[in-house]
């Protein structure tokens, strides 16, 4: 989950570099960081020619600077989502050999750390961190007494369990060894310069084309070249490089205080692009669909909302059954898929491992896989048969907002395709921009702002709605809850009788979703029971109603409406955040990219 960038070239400032491109990826990880360079020029290291210098630091990098480190043209740097021991500068990344002649930053778990550890302490190396990392660094520098570093890099890595990726350096050649099993490398291609990163997006101001390393290729990088080889068979890769198509300016926050607000603003033209364009990809797919014997959504978090409230699309809309799991519970209920199964994963980033496990196991078992995925070239983006990219441009802020806006936005189209009306999905969401950005307007925001203001102080709240209303309380709950802290339950309405019930006291904090679709009277008659026993009832609908305390009004947009509801649960989570004084865009224990299981 962490936020990797090399960088080898001809430019003196490495240093600052790597660090604007740790900034950049900082979303990923940002317990700590760390930069190391080998400086320009020649210094006597304890064997080397050169020494590594490191700096290392706990903590978002924020206005932080490493004006300090000497000038070079060669180095790496690191954000870090702890998993093996505390959020410490020791255990920042990058971790050095006993004599500081190597360095290797990580991303994922070795899982026989411990073996190997005792193991190395036994041959006599001297550890500093608690991490699993820290032996990948000390069993090359084992192997490479023996053999040259690219070969005791690729015997390292192939001692390793687990899903890793990493990048070694020496001092003795200005080259990166990098290696990855699930986690995510790319390498990105400048003039007299080359890059790696653990995200495209970072290699934006550089260049465009890239090369994303597939699981076990080993890619040695320097200034002039990159080469590729696959591990198991020591054969070398031809690469081919492909283009970003996304803009250096959609990764800037412009005028807005955080990403978050600024990608929340962003929605309307998203779903009016994906309606003007994307009808011809939403009918490809729905005929994936139509021919698939059982097909099934999949994805984590608010894409896995997105993949439930397809259940009620393609019920409603198409008359058809498909299916919906949470990806890290379906590897567990995947026995029955066969040849003619048809998995389809939503994500933003292509690199969440739950989804891209279930995804994996399901190729096995000979279902086709379909993806819906925001960015080009990510690991789901190549394993699929089927690919729509969802076009949402880089998302930065960690709670996700105009990803899954873009995945349901896809999805009305395909349901309305497979019912053969997909005209009508296009008209469902130009509906839809218009009552998103009205949402936005100053004078319904500022309504927004107010609510939050009323429920900062509050430690639980309750959200409740059917149908399509389901997936959408789910999805407010979660955004409220991973950016402004304050316990939230999302609820299928019609369980509140069957137990949460029992928690609404006095001043409960209740919000209900009402559209004007089949659902209204009785999630109005849900609100109705919260209200008897005390609760505050915060109503989202088209129009108000006598049991609400507070009112939202959101234009009814048919199926599409579920999209501007969402966009209020998004907008109170954020002012709810702000209010509180917190980062939306980097909620504590929260990486952007889920890359460990
Ligand atoms: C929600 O706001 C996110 N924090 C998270 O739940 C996210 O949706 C999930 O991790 C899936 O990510 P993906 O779309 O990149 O696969
Ligand atoms: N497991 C390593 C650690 O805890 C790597 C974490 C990461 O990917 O950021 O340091």
């Amino acid at each position: 989950m962490c936020g990797i960038f090399a960088y080898a070239g001809n430019r003196s400032d490495a240093s600052q570099l790597i660090l604007h491109g740790l900034k950049l990826l900082e979303y990923r990880g940002y317990d700590s960081w760390g930069v190391a360079v080998i400086p320009r020029g020649k210094g006597e290291g304890k064997r080397g020619k050169n020494e590594i210098v490191v700096k290392k630091r706990i903590g978002k990098i924020g206005d932080a600077n490493v004006n300090e480190l000497p000038s070079s043209s060669f180095g790496f740097g690191h954000t870090r989502w702890a998993t093996h021991g505390g959020v410490t500068n020791v255990n920042a990344h990058p971790h050095l050999d006993c004599f500081n002649t190597i360095a290797v930053i990580h991303n994922g778990i070795v899982e026989n750390y411990e073996q190997l550890k005792k193991n190395l302490i036994k041959n006599g190396h001297k550890f500093q961190s608690e991490t699993d990392s820290e032996i990948i660094a000390h069993l090359i520098e084992e192997y490479s007494k023996n053999i040259p570093f690219p070969k005791a890099v690729q015997k390292t890595f192939n001692s390793l369990e687990g899903l890793n990726a990493i990048i070694a350096i020496n001092t003795k050649e200005e080259q990166f060894c990098a290696v990855k099993n699930g986690s995510p490398l790319v390498i990105g291609f400048g003039k007299n310069e080359n890059f790696l990163a653990s995200d495209a997006a970072a290699l934006l101001p550089y260049t465009k084309q890239v090369y994303f390393l597939e699981d076990n290729q080993m890619a040695i990088v320097n200034k002039d070249k990159a080469d590729v080889f696959d591990v198991a068979t020591n054969r070398s890769v031809l690469i081919k490089p492909i283009t970003l198509e996304w803009d250096i300016k959609q990764s800037h926050k412009g005028n807005y205080p955080y990403f978050m607000l600024k990608e929340i603003h962003e929605q309307p033209d998203i779903i009016l692009e994906i309606a003007n364009s994307r009808l011809n990809e939403a009918m490809k797919m729905a005929e994936v669909i139509k021919k698939s014997h059982g097909a099934y959504l999949v994805g984590c978090g608010s894409a896995a909302y997105v993949a439930n409230s397809g259940v009620y699309l393609f019920s409603k809309v198409a008359k058809r059954h498909v299916n919906f799991a949470v990806a890290s519970e379906f590897s567990y209920h995947l026995d029955f898929l066969n040849d003619k199964s048809l998995v389809i994963a939503l994500s933003q980033s292509g690199e969440t491992m739950d989804t891209l496990e279930a995804v994996k196991r399901a190729k096995v078992k000979g279902a086709k896989i379909g993806a819906i995925v925001n960015v080009l070239g990510s690991t789901l983006y190549r394993i699929a048969d089927y690919k729509l990219l969802i076009g949402a441009g880089p998302e930065k802020g960690v709670a996700s907002t105009k990803a899954l806006i873009g995945k349901l936005s896809h999805l009305i189209l395909i349901a309305y395709s497979l019912a053969g009306k997909g005209n009508q999905g296009k008209e469902v969401l130009i509906k839809a921009a218009a009552s998103s950005k009205k949402l936005l307007q100053s004078t319904n925001i500022n309504n927004i702002k107010k609510l939050a203001k009323l429920l900062k102080t509050k430690s639980h709240m309750f959200v409740i709605g059917r149908g399509l209303s389901y997936p959408t309380s789910l999805e407010t709950a979660l955004k409220i809850k991973e950016i402004s802290y304050i316990h939230a339950e999302g609820l299928a309405a019609g369980e509140l009788k069957h137990g949460p019930l029992a928690l609404i006291e006095k001043g409960t904090p209740c919000i209900v979703f009402a559209p004007q679709d089949e659902t209204h009277g009785a999630n109005l008659a849900g609100a109705m029971e919260m209200k008897a026993r005390g609760g505050y009832i915060i109503g989202i609908s088209n129009k108000s109603h006598e049991v609400f305390d507070y009112y939202i009004q959101v234009n009814d947009a048919l199926e599409g409406t579920i999209i501007p509801n969402i966009i209020v649960g998004q907008l109170l989570g954020y002012y709810l955040s702000v209010e509180k004084d917190l980062d939306p865009d980097k909620p504590r224990n929260l990486a952007k990219s889920v890359t460990v299981k």
